[in-house]
């Protein structure tokens, strides 16, 4: 796939079906992950592949409780009352796959490489025919204790990006993209 195609063809999905991902697509998908660039070279992430369907929709009900229950401060979480309160809604969409990026070292950058990181891996799905998605209504709950435990995370792994990944059921439009302010400094 061409690079421009990558870029603008990618699209958050939020509609899966249920076919399975290949634990060497998923790699592979790391693997071109991991090609981001990192401060100093540090490389600093780790990556916890989720695949049980049962535990991801345990996660989805506990984490809209706890953002309707404690949203994080930035988020206006009453805007999204109507999703957070149904319990038909999925925050995951029934993806088949949940990859959470934790920055692995304690360093000022680490987030946003990890960040660099979920870009390169959402784009590298695309191009292999998957549709991906960042669950920002996750990261909290993946914060918690509860949420470390339950993926049994090391202690120095800190959840940054929750993405997930699977095989598209249905075309996603593109959300136009508003006009960037450009400051132009001859
Ligand atoms: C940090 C971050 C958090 C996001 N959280 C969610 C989320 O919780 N649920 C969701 O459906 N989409 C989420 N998205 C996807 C955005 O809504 C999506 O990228 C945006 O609408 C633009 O659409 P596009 O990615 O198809 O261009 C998130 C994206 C980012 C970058």
């Amino acid at each position: 796939m061409e690079l421009d195609q990558a870029i603008y063809g990618r699209r958050a999905t939020r509609a899966y079906t249920h076919e399975p991902i290949d634990r060497s697509v998923l790699e592979a998908v790391i693997d071109a992950a991991i090609q981001a660039p990192s401060a100093m070279d540090s490389q600093p992430w780790g990556f916890c592949i989720l695949r049980n369907r049962l535990m991801l929709e345990n996660i989805s009900r506990e984490a809209k409780a706890l953002l309707m229950r404690a949203p994080p401060a930035g988020l206006d979480a009453h805007r999204f009352d109507d999703m957070l309160g149904n319990p038909d809604f999925d925050i995951f969409y029934q993806a088949p796959v949940l990859i959470l990026i934790c920055a692995t070292k304690d360093s000022a950058w680490s987030h946003i490489d990890c960040t660099l990181a979920a870009q390169n891996l959402m784009l590298a799905a695309h191009g292999k025919g998957l549709g991906s998605c960042w669950i920002g209504f996750a990261q909290s709950w993946f914060q918690t204790g509860k949420g470390r435990a339950a993926l049994d995370l090391p202690p120095h792994w800190q959840p940054v990006a929750p993405i997930i990944v699977g095989h598209p059921s249905a075309d996603t439009p593109a959300p136009p993209r508003e006009k960037p302010e450009l400051l132009w400094r001859d």
